[in-house]
């Protein structure tokens, strides 16, 4: 069995959509193993987002990720990874597929960089990564 890492952003927190979010993940049958609320540091985003240093984007989606708290929690099942992400849906949430989480609950709110309430990892290395980036003690 597989675990990913999932994030609930600031801007679902703010939105009071953790509940919605964390529902989702359970009604479809995943496992939560860790969750924590707390808000990240500039240095714990960098590594994560490690991949987007220096494009235009990277500096506007630290300083989003770190404007308020958000919900880290690590989601465990048969290939939770792909199904987290599609529970998800595509990255720009004006055209993710009805019935996401994007999907039903994100827009364009005309920000800088794009709010999408959540984000999930996208690969077996990247959760590997990003859980013990997260959670050390896991
Ligand atoms: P995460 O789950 O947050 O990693 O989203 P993702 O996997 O769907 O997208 P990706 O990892 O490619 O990008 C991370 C975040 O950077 C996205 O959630 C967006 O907020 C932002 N982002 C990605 N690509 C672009 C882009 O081309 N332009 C802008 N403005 N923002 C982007
Ligand atoms: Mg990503």
């Amino acid at each position: 069995t597989e675990r990913t890492l999932v994030l609930v952003k600031p801007d679902a927190v703010e939105r009071r959509l953790t509940g919605e979010v964390l529902r989702r993940v359970e009604a479809k049958g995943y496992r939560l193993v860790a969750l924590e609320l707390r808000t990240a540091t500039a240095d714990l985003l960098d590594e994560h987002y490690a991949e987007h240093r220096g494009k235009p984007f990277f500096s506007p989606l630290v300083e989003f990720m770190m404007s308020g708290p958000l919900v880290a929690a690590v989601v465990e099942g048969e290939r939770v990874i792909e199904g987290f992400r599609s529970l998800a849906g595509a990255t720009d949430p004006t055209v993710a597929a009805p019935g996401t989480v994007r999907g039903d609950l994100g827009r364009d709110w005309g920000t800088t960089v794009v709010q999408n309430l959540v984000h999930g990892s996208d690969s077996a290395e990247s959760a590997a990564r990003e859980i013990g980036l997260w959670f050390p003690g896991l």
